[in-house]
């Protein structure tokens, strides 16, 4: 997509990146016009995100990722840069041209799978509702018997049991044959015809919406004799299942607000909940938990209370996806229904507030899987292999405080010896280390980002010059017509120089990563008092100064010499005179 620049500072300039922000973390004040949050892309235990309202940027200390309101969506939401800017111009009430398929295939791919996301929740959402076609749907819904608010909020939906439903409608409407294909939602058939044949069919439809609330594919319930009671589109270019939450979209608010999130099986689980209101509910939906959405819940709360199923399954399930969650500095709680009934059954049987006392109670997650381990902690064999157990969760953490107390936790639940919980737990960790095999359930090794974090110093230094201009000018001034060394440093010196001051020109002319980081934190960082400011700027900018006029005035000296031998002499003058004036710089810098 070719956008203007003018076009870009414009929606630059429309939105507010601490309300793009705000909307995404909680923000909490941070003094002058700045706000911190937690990061979104590390496990972090003191907030280093930082926000910035007059300048504009954003920069998270312990992962150096920073810049302006699009590199924000960009890295949150896993946008590319086009698509950010649309995003945002959308929220700004600027139009732009929709995206070409001509000069940007992917790109004009996946705004049409969202388009066409879009269309078909709205189709299965109509059948749902027409008289004659969607009795079947709304029979199954109302002996389920939820609110219809409830459904609305979640666009349920009826797929007719027929094979080419929403195909024809698709194709009606000119979708191409090759976004259907892409979509997941069609399937080909081995002979004939058109080709393409209804995925879903006879089905209570579930749209799944990613987090900005674009349906990216959809979940159906079979309402017959089909042997899959639960099918799910595939993955496509808009849905990644590792990266999406059910109901997360809609829940948000309610975690942020509960600061704790609740985490189910199933649509109806989680469907129940938002009908008896508790609204702070997510759901997996058949898949195994993953790393990803453990960073997203994250985003949201600390917090997490698992209410799986009973059952041995729900309970292994609740394991894997208690190690994931723990490793990914969440604190977790776990809890099973009575008599193997799920969040769904329990609520219409016993009430929201059982159940809402239940998630409020929920043992720590330790105390729960011992509990549910009781038949086999009755000998010193099966309590050994339940602490494995939990020592495979718990070995992911790289906080040592919270890995101590999770071996308290577990020596008290299990009645072991300190000394030998602790060996066998260590023993263990190394052996993991070394072997190949990587734990069930546990994550791939998460290698840190690679990031090296600004010098403080230049931080200081940039943050310096930035609050007061006319130190800015003065180290302008003391540079000029020097040769500052190759550094991250001096590379955002370099562009601050040659565009006067902050500004967006600052951060497009940056190559390297370490000056992007450099310059993002400098922006959001909390400028020296004006003596300071003074001092770090006048000192560094003569040790600057001082390094480039030796540097230059050492290879003039062997240069001389050359011309001299040479008998070069109109170059031997001009070296000579500029040896002569960088003299002159030099004496007329501050002593050190
Ligand atoms: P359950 O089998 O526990 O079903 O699956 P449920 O949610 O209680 O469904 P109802 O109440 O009988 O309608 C839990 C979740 O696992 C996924 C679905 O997301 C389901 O909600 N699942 C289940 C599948 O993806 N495929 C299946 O065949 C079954
Ligand atoms: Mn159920």
């Amino acid at each position: 997509m070719k956008v203007s620049r003018e076009t870009i500072n414009q929606v630059r300039a429309a939105v507010d990146i601490v309300e793009v922000i705000g909307a995404r973390l909680s923000l909490s004040p941070s003094g002058g016009d700045r706000y911190k949050a937690l990061s979104p892309f590390t496990n972090e235990k003191t907030p280093s995100f930082i926000v910035s309202r007059d300048r504009q940027m954003f920069h998270c200390f312990s992962s150096g990722r920073g810049g302006d309101v699009f590199g924000f969506l960009m890295e949150f939401e896993g946008l590319s840069f086009s698509e950010a800017l649309r995003k945002l111009a959308d929220q700004a009430g600027i139009a732009l041209a929709p995206a070409s398929e001509q000069d940007d295939r992917e790109e004009y791919l996946r705004a049409q799978l969202l388009e066409l996301g879009r269309f078909a929740a709205d189709f299965y959402k109509r059948l749902l509702a027409d008289p004659l076609p969607g009795a079947p749907g709304r029979d199954y819904l109302s002996k389920r018997a939820l609110k219809p608010e409830t459904m609305a909020k979640f666009g349920l939906g009826f797929a007719p049991d027929q094979w080419d439903a929403l195909v024809s409608a698709a194709l009606k409407r000119q979708f191409k044959n090759y976004v259907l294909e892409a979509s997941g939602l069609f399937r080909r058939g081995e002979s004939g015809g058109r080709g393409l044949y209804d995925f879903f069919r006879n089905r209570v439809i579930f749209p799944i919406r990613d987090i900005s609330g674009n349906v990216v594919a959809f979940g159906g319930r079979d309402l017959g004799q089909s042997p899959a009671k639960y099918i799910n589109s595939p993955e496509t270019a808009v849905y990644k299942k590792s990266r999406v939450l059910y109901g997360l979209h809609e829940a948000r608010e309610g975690i942020r607000a509960e600061k704790f999130a609740v985490l189910v099986e199933g649509y109806f689980d989680l469907l129940r909940c938002f009908d008896a209101g508790i609204t702070n509910v997510v759901a997996t939906c058949g898949t195994a938990l993953t790393e990803q959405q453990a960073a997203l819940i994250r985003r949201y709360a600390p917090k997490v209370v698992l209410v799986y199923d009973g059952d041995a399954a729900g309970v292994k399930a609740a394991l894997r996806g208690s190690g994931v969650l723990t490793a990914a500095g969440l604190e977790v709680r776990a809890l099973a229904l009575p008599d193997n009934k799920d969040p769904d059954d329990f609520i219409r049987e016993d009430g929201a507030d059982r159940f809402r006392e239940m998630v409020k109670n929920a043992p720590d997650f330790v105390s729960f899987y011992a509990r549910m381990n009781r038949d086999r902690t009755v000998t010193v064999e099966g309590r050994t292999e339940v602490a494995r157990e939990l020592f495979e969760m718990i070995r992911h953490v790289t906080d040592r405080m919270k890995v101590d107390g999770y071996l308290d936790t577990i020596e008290r639940a299990l009645g072991l010896q300190p000394w030998s919980t602790r060996r066998e737990f260590e023993r263990m960790a190394a052996e993991r280390e070394r072997g190949p095999a990587a734990a069930p359930g546990g994550r791939t090794a998460a290698a840190p980002p690679e990031h090296t974090p600004p010098h403080r110093d230049d931080l200081e230094f940039v943050a310096a010059v930035l609050a007061y201009p006319a130190l800015l000018r003065r180290a302008a001034e003391a540079c000029a017509g020097l040769n500052l060394p190759e550094s991250p440093f001096t590379e955002v010196l370099r562009a601050l120089f040659a565009a006067g001051g902050a500004g967006p020109a600052v951060a497009d002319s940056l190559a390297s990563d370490e000056a992007k980081t450099l310059w993002s934190g400098a922006m959001v960082d909390e400028p020296p008092a004006p003596d300071r400011a003074e001092e770090v700027v006048s000192q560094r900018v003569t040790a600057l100064a001082r390094d480039a006029i030796r540097r230059e005035a050492e290879g003039l000296l062997a240069e001389i010499a050359r011309a001299d031998r040479d008998k070069d002499w109109a170059t031997l003058r001009r070296l000579q005179q500029r040896k002569i004036e960088l003299d002159r710089r030099r004496d007329g810098l501050p002593a050190a």
